[in-house]
């Protein structure tokens, strides 16, 4: 059994990651939940019971066979490849995902890399989620170009965007103003086509790492990848739709009957039960909602629709950092 550290235990991904690793029995012998001055010394409640939160030290954490970061990129940067000198870390952060030397891994797809690396990415949750439903499609029908557009819930800012957006539906239900310090604007009853910072291109850091992520997890580093990625007001699914453009030719079915045997994948497409991915069913399940799959109008049989639905704090964060553990050790 391993002992186990997981950094930045209070916030959203930490508690998620906590459970996911009591719900799918990874092997831990020892769990140690470690946090800043500010954090330390509270309690979290978590499915292995009522845990104190100690306060981060490098030494300390060098000594855990494995730790989760779920914590800044500032803070993996300037940590993370000290803790990597003598534990295997998983770091949530986007600081080294684009680093040559640190794997970046969705399990279902390059889970092998998992086996060598000291430190190791977790991916960005709306490519984490998307990848899962077009890698089996990549693999069978080769992916041309694709076009993302997202419909990201608030959990992606963390707790405190999930607070700020159930304190703004009761607000503006109220008829009072609708805070907003978390978000750009207020998310409650509000869609905001704004995620992480503006780039030069035009396209936000969020939009950009769709692009840069997906082709690094694919191994395809010119895959044509571009993405509108929005904020709306659910709180911790993200849904995608997605247009792929294909070398080979493709009907609906033969996608279906792909997408029913890939891994991480649950197949919800039944129009005419109205049966399709959802946030309030995708929410706090392991698999991605896959559905809608049509034949593209534009590229014809050369290409599909398909709209896709995550947790973002499972497939997106936790459950893909905890199945990487599982592959390091497998
Ligand atoms: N950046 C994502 C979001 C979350 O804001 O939804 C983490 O990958």
């Amino acid at each position: 059994n391993l002992h186990v550290g997981v950094i930045g235990a209070t916030g959203a991904v930490g508690v998620e990651l906590i459970n996911v690793m009591f719900d799918r029995n990874f092997p831990v012998g020892e769990l140690t939940l470690f946090a800043s001055e500010r954090s330390a010394g509270k309690t979290v409640e978590t499915k292995y019971g009522t845990k104190t939160v100690t306060l981060f030290s490098v030494e300390d954490a060098k000594k855990c066979d494995i730790v989760f970061l779920a914590v800044s990129g500032d803070f993996a940067k300037e940590y993370a490849p000290q803790i990597a000198e003598g534990a295997l870390v998983i770091d949530n952060s986007s600081a080294f995902r684009l680093n040559d030397d640190v794997p970046l891994i969705v399990p279902e797809i390059n889970g092998d890399l998992a086996k060598k690396a000291k430190l190791i990415a977790n991916p960005n949750c709306t490519t984490a989620i998307a990848a899962v439903a077009l890698w089996p499609l990549h693999q069978a029908f080769g992916l041309k170009k694709v076009f993302v557009s997202t419909y990201q819930a608030a959990s992606g800012a963390g707790q405190p965007g999930m607070n700020e957006l159930r304190e703004g539906l009761a607000s503006g239900l109220k008829g009072e103003e609708i805070k907003a310090e978390v978000f750009a604007h207020p998310l409650a009853f509000n869609v905001i086509p704004h995620i992480d910072t503006f780039q030069d291109n035009g396209y936000t850091r969020e939009e950009m790492k769709v692009t840069w992520e997906t082709r690094k997890i694919f191994g395809a580093p010119d895959l044509p990848v571009s993405c509108t990625a929005v904020r709306i007001p659910t709180e911790r699914t993200h849904s995608e739709s997605i247009v792929v453009e294909t070398e080979k030719a493709v009907t609906p079915q033969e996608a279906r009957d792909v997408l029913a045997k890939a891994k991480g994948v649950k197949l919800v497409d039944n129009p005419e039960k109205l049966e399709y991915p959802m946030p309030i069913n995708a929410t706090r399940q392991y698999d991605v909602e896959v559905g809608r799959i049509r034949t593209n109008l534009i590229f014809g049989d050369h290409g599909l629709e398909l709209f896709v639905a995550g947790d973002q704090l499972l497939k997106g964060a936790a459950l893909n950092a905890v199945q990487i553990a599982e592959a390091s050790i497998a």
